[in-house]
């Protein structure tokens, strides 16, 4: 045993430059302002040993630093895996996990509004009273990112069914189902029907044909029907979108919705160039 700490004794000595440095020259009687009197060794380099007392509560607190350190690093990290989980439980776009609408931050007042907008349509989610949302207008201003944000945070707090889909995913369905005569257009409809929160994206963007058309306007339609919130996302400006959706379903729309325009200038480019990727 004592042959074992004279070797590690003399190997921390020889890391540390020469065991000369280590060798005690002397013991006395020391005092600490704090916790009195200790033993102190003088080292041949003239060094004198500090109150152990002192050096155990230096190494408890730094032990306390390090331990809450870790503490708040797990947390971050746990909050990240939930995050991601249910991002990934929501089946949103990749690049649109992890965003919030604590995330999507104004630069400006009219941003200030549109968040303000989508708070509000959040709570009236949560009361159950929540018609229709809809974010139009300039690309890359964080129409997506909200409507994501939206899905996840109703998953999070009220659990449900959330979905987000874009016109083209849903005319998509509408081909297959038509070629394969797998789905009945009636169950494809009552499909987006029943989610308790659906976003569609890039609306406009196709202008489909009359059967695509038609099923996007009865989702639409029926989850008016059913008062049950969706989300609508487009780049199309509102006369255009009033346009494409028509006057009679726009109308409907307006009940208990939020219409939310914007226009300002697109953060993709910004964004990723700072990300170091591009769309
Ligand atoms: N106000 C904002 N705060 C933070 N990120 C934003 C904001 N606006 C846009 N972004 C980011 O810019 C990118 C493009 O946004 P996106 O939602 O795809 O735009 P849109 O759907 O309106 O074309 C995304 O990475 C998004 O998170
Ligand atoms: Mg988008
Ligand atoms: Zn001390």
């Amino acid at each position: 045993m004592e042959k074992c700490s004279h070797f590690v004794e003399s190997l921390v000595a020889r890391l540390a430059g020469g065991s000369a440095n280590f060798t005690v020259t002397d013991t006395f009687t020391a005092h600490c302002q704090k916790h009195g009197q200790y033993t102190a060794k003088r080292y041949q380099s003239g060094r004198v040993s500090p109150c152990p007392t002192c050096l155990k509560e230096k190494k408890d607190e730094e032990f306390q630093e390090y331990a809450e350190e870790i503490k708040r690093h797990n947390s971050m990290q746990a909050a990240k895996v939930v995050r991601e989980k249910l991002a990934q439980s929501v089946d949103i776009p990749p690049r649109f996990i992890g965003k919030t609408v604590a995330n999507w931050q104004p630069e400006n007042d009219a941003e200030k509004a549109i968040k303000k907008a989508i708070v509000n349509y959040g709570f009236a989610i949560q009361s159950g009273k929540a018609g229709a949302l809809i974010l139009h207008g300039n690309k890359g201003t964080g129409k997506t990112h909200l409507a994501c944000a939206l899905l996840s945070m109703r998953k999070a707090q009220m659990g449900g069914s959330v979905q987000y889909a874009t016109v083209a995913d849903l005319f998509r369905k509408v081909r297959e189902s038509k070629r394969f005569s797998s789905t009945p257009e009636s169950e494809l409809i009552e499909e987006y029907a029943k989610f308790d929160l659906l976003a569609l994206d890039e609306i406009g963007n196709q202008r489909g044909d009359d059967d695509e058309k038609r099923i996007l306007f009865d989702v639409l339609n029926k989850r008016y029907e059913k008062a049950l919130p969706t989300v609508l996302v487009s780049n199309l400006t509102r006369e255009k979108l009033e346009e494409f959706l028509g006057e009679v379903l726009w109308d409907r729309l307006q009940e208990n919705s939020f219409i939310v325009s914007f226009s300002g200038k697109s953060r993709r480019v910004a964004r990723n160039i700072a990300d170091g990727f591009s769309d």
